[in-house]
């Protein structure tokens, strides 16, 4: 979603907003835009539709000595992706500047009153009712006109303000969209994710919910909404600045995928005691006794994460005797739910700013159940506010489509079922087995990856079909699911995922020569039912790709093309099954001249319902 940066000390601001915005690009956006707030305070605004890269150039050979500005990238939801609608957004007078991340629920009726007052509105945006009404409550002090604005704006917001009138000072708040401070010396940044700031400090503050901060290049202040002054503490970022870098891949994506063998050793680092069988998550320490004698868990996630949560209750099913539930999470929250302290709530986000899977949690927490995360970016919002939880440790993932921190929840899902399932029936050895199999995975992956040329054949096979159904059963079928996601959001090919038992309930009659389907075959009690659907599908002339880890001279004689994985503990299987669909993905969308690190219209933190 939305990007923000700002800046405000002894250096040129423009650079510094613009490479901010840069390493925010993998959000997602469709325009850009900064301020900057020149000596004599002048502002000058530059926005545009498309690529910061495009900001970048209509800045190039300007004279901009500023030191205090903010900048934008926009993912749109009111109005089209224009220059007009780009941010930052000015009043009428021109001296007030705001960027938003975020949506202003009551905007339609603010911005009525407004005209009726005799102010024209520049944009279609619900933000620039903000400004306006800045502009307007402006009686000497920013942050006293921002506070009176946070009195009658509803919705969701991550805003920063600069004006001309109260100049070298940011003013920032924040209800349900991240803000997170950079503290330097002599120098204060804006950011709405931690990795616009890694280059530049390693000292942040997150804002809360309702936190309104007030910047200057010497100093900060963190106040409640009334004026009232909050003590947030200071975190260290744990990125380097090397971690956000591409390196020698053409994508972040590929480099995500190859960096897979080390995400799968970062989530066990420090974490099994192989003879005891057990896992040790320190994170969940505290709350040990309450997670043994849960009765229920429900697990909340979105997209991909909803794909791991799918995974883990049948590893939660297979190695504890807790009941589990999977629910997507903008689903949850509107359920009439019975929760007391007997449930437990895992929370599973890579972000850890997904508004969904944040609401889902806040609701959970209401109604009394145990809230747990299993989030990648540490200090953000849903671990933050988790009773207990786990970090996955993955790095940032920069590419939108989601790959090895996947893979990273999945391993993590499972060391929590040992945990628990230790407690309960999971005798020494099957834990033994267990954390074996995991600490054999690294390597596993590694000849996966030097399978890929196999894979790109494959794509280059397949690309030009329209269409794509993955089918699988069991704990494969949410591998499926997850194999078709990331061929359609990042090739734009068509693709389903299917539990394969629904083959004859109505996706069989999509299936012609045309057509192709990847079908996940593992050697488990399954193994018949899916070759049945296989031979359904070719007697239909549908083209059939199989990645398995038990090869058969059936699956020969029945495909058109077979992809090997190791065999593995059969909880384990999906993290080697999900590789070449990953792969597979990439080359497909990579043949297709698509843009795969930013797909369109996609953002990689989804802060807005
Ligand atoms: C797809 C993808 C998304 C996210 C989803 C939830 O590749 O990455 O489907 O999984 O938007 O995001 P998080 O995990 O940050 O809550």
């Amino acid at each position: 979603m939305c990007g923000v940066v700002g800046y405000v000390g002894y250096r040129k601001a423009a650079p510094i907003l613009i490479n901010g915005l840069k390493r925010l690009e993998y959000r997602g956006y469709d325009s850009a835009g900064l301020v900057a707030l020149d000596k004599d305070n002048q502002p000058r605004r530059y926005r545009g539709v498309g690529r910061v890269k495009n900001l970048e150039k209509q800045i190039q050979g300007e004279d901009l000595v500023a030191t205090c500005g903010i900048s934008h990238t926009r993912w749109a939801t009111h109005g089209k992706p224009t220059e007009g609608n780009a941010h930052p957004h000015a009043d009428i007078s021109n001296k007030f500047f705001v960027v938003h991340n975020g949506i202003i629920e009551n905007h339609a009726k603010l911005r009525a009153q407004l005209e009726a007052d005799g102010v024209t509105f520049s944009s279609e945006t619900d933000t620039e009712v903000i400004v306006q009404l800045v502009g307007r409550n402006f009686k000497g002090s920013l942050e006293g006109a921002v506070e009176e604005v946070l009195k009658v704006i509803e919705g969701t917001f991550g805003i920063a303000v600069v004006s001309s009138e109260d100049p070298g000072k940011i003013v920032a708040a924040r209800r349900g969209s991240p803000v997170v401070l950079g503290i330097g010396r002599d120098e204060m940044f804006i950011a709405s994710d931690v990795g616009a700031l890694v280059p530049y400090t390693d000292q942040v503050v997150y804002l809360e919910d309702n936190d309104l901060a007030v910047m200057t290049a010497t100093d900060y202040q963190v106040l409640s909404f009334d004026h009232v002054p909050i003590k947030r503490k200071t975190s260290m970022i744990d990125w380097t600045v090397e971690e956000g870098e591409r390196g020698d891949y053409p994508h972040f994506m590929l480099k995500e995928i190859y960096e897979q063998a080390e995400t799968v050793r970062n989530a066990m680092r420090g974490r099994v005691q192989l003879s005891e069988g057990v896992a040790v998550l320190g994170g969940l320490q505290s709350k040990i006794h309450q997670i043994q004698h849960l009765k229920k868990l429900i697990i909340v996630s979105c997209g991909t994460s909803y794909h791991a949560g799918m995974i883990g209750r049948h590893i939660f099913e297979n190695l504890t005797e807790i009941s589990v539930e999977v629910e997507l999470a903008s689903e949850f929250r509107y359920r009439r739910l019975r929760l007391d302290e007997t449930v437990g709530v895992i929370a599973i986000s890579q972000s850890g700013e997904t508004i969904d899977t944040l609401a889902a949690i806040r609701e959970a927490r209401r109604k009394g159940a145990l809230t747990i995360g299993l989030v990648n970016v540490v200090g953000s919002t849903i671990a933050r506010e988790t009773e207990c939880g786990v970090y996955c440790h993955a790095g940032p993932e920069i590419g939108v489509a989601s790959t090895k921190i996947f893979v990273s929840q999945l391993v993590i899902l499972n060391l929590m079922a040992l945990l628990i399932g230790r407690y309960q029936s999971v005798s020494l050895s099957e834990g033994i087995n267990i954390i074996k199999c995991l600490q054999e995975l690294p390597d596993q992956i590694s000849g996966i990856l030097k399978n890929a040329p196999r894979l790109e054949e494959l794509a280059r096979k397949y690309e030009k079909f329209p269409n794509c159904l993955f089918i699988g059963r069991q704990i494969h079928h949410p591998v499926a699911l997850e194999g078709a996601l990331k061929l359609k959001e990042i090739s734009y090919i068509h693709a389903e995922g299917y539990a394969a038992g629904e083959m004859k309930h109505g996706p069989i009659s999509l299936i012609d020569e045309n057509f192709p389907t990847l079908a996940l075959v593992s050697g488990d009690a399954s193994y018949e039912k899916m070759i049945s659907n296989i031979q359904e599908i070719k007697a239909r002339s549908g083209p059939v790709i199989i990645v398995t880890s038990k090869r058969t001279a059936e699956m020969d004689e029945f495909a058109d093309d077979v992809f090997e994985v190791p065999s593995t503990h059969e909880l384990l299987q999906p993290i080697l099954s999900v590789v070449p669909l990953q792969l597979y993905s990439y080359y497909c969308a990579r043949f297709r001249g698509c843009e795969i690190d930013k797909p369109r219209n996609l953002a990689k933190s989804v802060t807005v319902e």
